[in-house]
């Protein structure tokens, strides 16, 4: 299936590589993790510059993914050379589901993960996410049957448990099935803003060979160094703390306006809508202007509007020529990839 206008290939990298080359290093590999309605081809662009190894897709439905093309349009938009290394999460209930997804992005991403974290109801109910950490017949058939569909790593998020014994052995039979690497988030399904529990994930690092990605809570370069040096991780994986301050990873404390600058030249450059422009703005401006400013934030609602209040700190209207110029290459040559 051909589910590219693209002229030019994308020539997919060795994900695994990036974990070698940073153990060499004796550093850690940085993921931005996945996210329903942020983590899209913008968002991760935005975040490229800032010392993010690996970016997540947010979690796509595989079956409908694979089914319908208006699925695909809304769901997966990439660029190649410029949006990798990229994860494509799927969720799945089966291993047909997960192999078709698979075999379907094979030449459009670095990876797949296999999402076993999701808590909401919803997905528990129809099988997905957070469901599968106590289906590890189910986990251990899916990652198995998609690794026959492609030649990519498969990878695994998961949620733990109540208890270290029955993380390990979920962590255990994860590795057995051949899934590339494990990110976990210290967190029970049913846990919301509890301590992220860093001793489990600690066990689960210390009991598997494959390489472990911690997850929660991290939202500072700090804060990743010390959960590393706590639990002996690959990688981290951030979610909110890269919304709030996209350029976290490279050490800075909050948002730097040239990182908002970008936003609005990336927004220039895609032109996607004003909600998403919005929204995110919003979350990477909350640490930088007073509760007062934010309010006056919260009340425009054009992007003309926008674009007036920031020039006020010295943000200029979006100029796509101000970004790599690899990406107006890209665009000017059709390679966007429009499934
Ligand atoms: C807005 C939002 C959307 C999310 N969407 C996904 C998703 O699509 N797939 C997934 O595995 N986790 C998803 N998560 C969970 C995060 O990937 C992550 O596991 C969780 O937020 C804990 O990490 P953090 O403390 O760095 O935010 C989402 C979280 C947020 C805040």
């Amino acid at each position: 299936m051909d589910m590219s206008t693209a002229h030019r290939e994308r020539e997919t990298g060795d994900l695994m590589k990036v974990f070698d080359n940073k153990r060499a290093e004796g550093s850690f590999v940085k993921i931005a993790a996945p996210m329903v309605r942020y983590s899209k081809l913008p968002f991760r662009m935005l975040l490229r510059p800032y010392d993010v190894d690996v970016v997540f897709s947010p979690m796509i439905i595989s079956h409908s993914f694979v089914r319908s093309e208006r699925s695909r349009e809304v769901e997966f938009t990439t660029l190649p050379y410029t949006d990798q290394p990229l994860v494509l999460q799927f969720a799945a209930s089966n291993p047909q589901q997960l192999g078709d997804a698979a075999e379907f992005v094979t030449r459009h991403c670095e990876g797949i993960d296999l999402n076993c974290g999701c808590p909401q109801q919803w997905a528990m109910d129809s099988g997905y996410g957070s469901h599968l950490i106590s289906d590890p017949q189910m986990v251990f058939d899916m990652v198995s049957h998609a690794r026959n569909r492609t030649t990519l790593p498969i990878s695994v998020k998961v949620r733990v448990h109540d208890t270290v014994s029955e993380t390990v052995e979920m962590a255990r039979r994860i590795e057995k099935c051949g899934a590339a690497f494990l990110s976990v988030h210290g967190r029970t399904p049913k846990q919301r803003y509890e301590p992220v529990n860093y001793d489990i994930i600690r066990q689960v690092k210390d009991a598997v060979n494959i390489p472990v990605v911690a997850n929660g809570d991290a939202n500072s370069l700090e804060q990743a160094n010390s959960i590393v040096a706590l639990t002996g991780v690959d990688g981290v994986m951030t979610a909110r703390g890269l919304l709030r301050n996209p350029a976290m990873f490279k050490g800075y404390d909050t948002t730097p306006i040239e990182c908002v600058q970008r936003w609005v030249d990336i927004r220039s450059l895609l032109g996607f809508k004003f909600d998403s422009f919005r929204h995110i703005l919003a979350q990477m401006l909350v640490d930088v202007l007073s509760k007062q400013e934010m309010q006056t934030f919260n009340r425009l609602n054009s992007t003309a509007g926008i674009l007036d209040f920031l020039s006020d700190y010295g943000i200029e209207k979006g100029d796509a020529g101000r970004l790599d110029a690899m990406y107006c290459d890209l665009m000017s040559e059709d390679t966007y990839y429009v499934s």
